[in-house]
């Protein structure tokens, strides 16, 4: 059977995808944010996983304002890099994992998430500029990559209760996919920043942290979070946050509780909670506080 063997958090600004393709990593302003994905990238390689899911949003590229679905699962083959106003970015053309995408869509959809099924598409900096951030500047992305897009730009946008809950469904089919896969499940997007108004340019630490220790330590509170408190706390795009919960929402200790005691006080404790293989925080990169987490199921 498939497995979800690890989830992997990370921002997504697009000047991080204008750095690298221009060369212009080792810069002094850019260099402290790449170095804080080095091992990262060791991690992915020794990984191997043999498919993504990568919870992203897209950013009025692929879907206009005309077209807007709240969850979107892409079911192609492939997947072109967008032309968000610069041309496209010279990355890879992502392979897709059309068999595996199907079996999610049919499972998640019975269990009643209303999904849109995305049989073209192009993927902009959401999606690309996390792979680049993990994988470098390979020829050829290391496995495929099943899109799912979140609609976390035109209001009203999904809770985080309802994506955590996705999460688990996500995680649900995978587990049923009948073919040995290792599949990881990816949550982007974040973290605090806000592009227009009067607050434009807001970045909140604290906020930042707080919710990266909750994302560990305490999903489901965390997922009961009203968007209003990411708007205020976090700035207006600080609301991408919740595709995070997406991915955490995926992971065993969510979809197959297992309870063990506390020695020393006789609590109840979640015995499979995942382990914090990479935690990474670093701000500026353009207007964006870039956060980054791995963390793996036991
Ligand atoms: C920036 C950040 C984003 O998340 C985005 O989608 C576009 C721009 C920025 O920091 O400029
Ligand atoms: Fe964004």
């Amino acid at each position: 059977m498939a497995r979800i063997s690890s989830s992997v958090y990370t921002s997504h600004v697009p000047a991080i995808g204008a750095a690298i393709d221009l060369g212009k990593s080792h810069e002094p302003y850019w260099e402290p944010l790449f170095k804080g994905y080095e091992s990262s990238k060791e991690w992915l390689k020794n990984e191997k996983p043999d498919v993504i899911f990568l919870v992203y949003n897209d950013h009025a590229t692929a879907f206009s304002l005309e077209v807007i679905p709240t969850f979107a699962i892409g079911t192609a083959d492939s997947y072109q890099p967008a032309d968000e106003g610069w041309g496209p970015r010279p990355v890879p053309v992502v392979k897709g994992h059309s068999e595996l995408a199907s079996h999610i869509a049919q499972s998640v959809i019975q269990e009643d998430f209303d999904l849109t099924i995305v049989n073209k598409m192009d993927v902009d900096h959401g999606l690309t500029v996390p792979l680049s951030l993990m994988c470098g500047q390979p020829s050829q992305w290391p496995c495929p990559v099943i899109p799912f897009a979140v609609n976390v730009v035109q209001y009203p946008v999904p809770s985080g209760k309802r994506c955590f809950e996705l999460g688990k469904a996500i995680g649900r089919a995978i587990q049923s996919f009948p073919k040995d896969l290792n599949v990881q499940i990816w949550g982007t997007g974040g973290m605090s920043h806000q592009l227009q108004g009067p607050r434009a340019g807001l970045i909140n630490k604290e906020f930042d942290n707080a919710f990266l220790d909750r994302l560990v330590e305490d999903p489901a509170g965390l997922a009961s979070v009203p968007h209003i408190d990411y708007v205020r706390e976090a700035g207006s795009e600080g609301i991408e946050l919740v595709m995070w919960l997406i991915a955490r929402g995926a992971m065993n200790d969510v979809v197959n509780e297992v309870w063990g005691s506390d020695k020393g006080v006789g609590s109840k404790v979640k015995s499979n909670a995942p382990v914090v293989k990479k935690r990474f925080y670093h701000v500026p990169a353009s207007n964006t506080a870039v956060g980054h987490l791995i963390l793996e199921n036991v």
